[in-house]
């Protein structure tokens, strides 16, 4: 038998999954990664590894023989610790039946979308925006209707009206990243009270996606931003994705949740089902610890992001062609440089010429050409030669 061209077996497959465009992300990754001496700042991670005393339980339950299949909607006790979490952090009782563990935040998105949106419907998305949002919705045949925010006199901007005059007959649900990868651009209560009181009128789904929630720079004493949970009630049209990954260091453990009314439960657990089956029980008993006894992890992350956020700020302000808004959350710094056309190309000369592996503003969607982004949860000596390797680079070299 002659073997297939390549052509061939591309014709094959589905148009979406061989037409939709690389992660600018995955494409900066692809051309730098493994280079001798090169700084990646490219990825949303921080820079340690998990905590021992959250691996722990882990391997004690893989050496305990927990290695058969488990409950689809996730182990009875990391359901039980989220609840508890979520009571700790949001002031009320919540209950382990609305919490769904996945495989990672990005598994949660998936199910929420599959089990929201088809063929022809419509989901509202403020960009720039993480692209596992618009990415995933065009594989399932949806279409992110993409509406950006404004960047004026140095801030970004979400002009509600023009969010909500994008909704149509056809549109499923609004999804709302805050704080914002890549933006860290924060809702306030105001804001989230706007969103949520259109879904309610428009009959859509609320989507949210809290998962920089603790990363949050406001006042003395605040420990999150201001979350949907504030405002909404569980049993609503509200569906939330968040992950273990960021708050406790654990990107590569692959674990995440999904808060859910009661109602879609069976539906979810379907889902999970007819994908991964469930996620790995001992890694979950990692999860659940790390919840209980976390804190002050994540406090001490998240004083770390705010330090870095700042020699990072301090850094750029140097130069008069970039300009950026300080992120009141999450660990990212997006900032523009003037003149910058093609932001793929550019981060790629970066990583050629400097060493130093952004992110392209591009791949985040309308609003984001002209921008690079930069994780700065990273090790602070690493940062401050990283930003002045790329301050002798465009003393001596333009964007293109
Ligand atoms: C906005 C946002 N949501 C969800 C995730 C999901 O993270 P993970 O799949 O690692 O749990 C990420 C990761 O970068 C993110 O930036």
């Amino acid at each position: 038998m002659d073997m297939p061209s390549a052509q061939t077996l591309l014709d094959a497959i589905t148009r979406a999954s061989r037409d939709e465009p690389d992660s600018g992300i995955i494409s900066a990754v692809n051309h730098g990664i493994g280079r001798a001496g090169i700084i990646p700042v490219w990825s949303g991670e921080g820079n340690v590894p998990t905590p021992e005393a959250f691996c722990r339980p882990a391997i004690d339950s893989l050496l305990k023989g927990e290695t058969f299949y488990t409950w689809q909607r996730g182990i009875p006790p990391l359901r039980a610790a989220l609840a508890r979490y979520h009571t700790r952090h949001y002031g009320r009782p919540f209950d382990a039946e609305n919490f769904f563990v996945t495989g990672g935040g990005m598994q949660a998105i998936q199910t929420i979308l599959q089990m929201i949106a088809g063929e022809g419907d419509e989901i509202v998305l403020p960009t720039p925006a993480w692209p596992n949002y618009a990415g995933p919705m065009r594989l399932s045949g949806a279409r992110p209707v993409e509406v950006p925010l404004d960047f004026a006199n140095g801030s970004w901007h979400l002009d509600l009206d023009r969010l909500f005059s994008a909704i149509t007959p056809r549109s499923k649900a609004i999804v709302l990243n805050s704080p914002s990868n890549p933006l860290g651009w924060t809702a306030s209560l105001d804001d989230l009270k706007a969103v949520r009181d259109e879904c309610r009128k428009r009959g859509l789904w609320i989507v949210g996606d809290e998962v920089y929630s603790r990363f949050y720079y406001g006042k003395a004493g605040e420990t999150r931003a201001p979350s949907f949970l504030d405002i909404c009630d569980t049993e609503e049209q509200l569906l939330l994705a968040n992950t273990f990954s960021k708050n406790w260091a654990m990107t590569g453990w692959r674990v995440g949740w999904l808060q859910a009314p009661k109602a879609v439960g069976a539906a979810i657990e379907r889902i999970i089902q007819y994908n991964t089956s469930g996620t790995a029980a001992f890694l979950q008993q990692g999860c659940a610890v790390a919840l209980d006894i976390g804190e002050d992890f994540v406090a001490e992350q998240v004083a770390r992001a705010r330090a870095n956020r700042d020699l990072v700020a301090a850094s750029l302000r140097e130069h008069a062609q970039i300009r950026f808004e300080l992120p009141r959350g999450a660990f990212y710094m997006f900032f523009a440089i003037a003149g910058m056309k093609d932001s793929l190309a550019t981060t790629l000369r970066i990583i050629d010429e400097a060493g130093v592996g952004f992110a392209p503003g591009g791949t985040f969607g309308p609003g984001g050409e002209g921008f690079l982004r930069m994780c700065f949860l990273r090790d602070p000596a690493k940062l401050a030669e990283a930003m002045d390797r790329f301050g002798k680079w465009l003393r001596t070299s333009r964007p293109v």
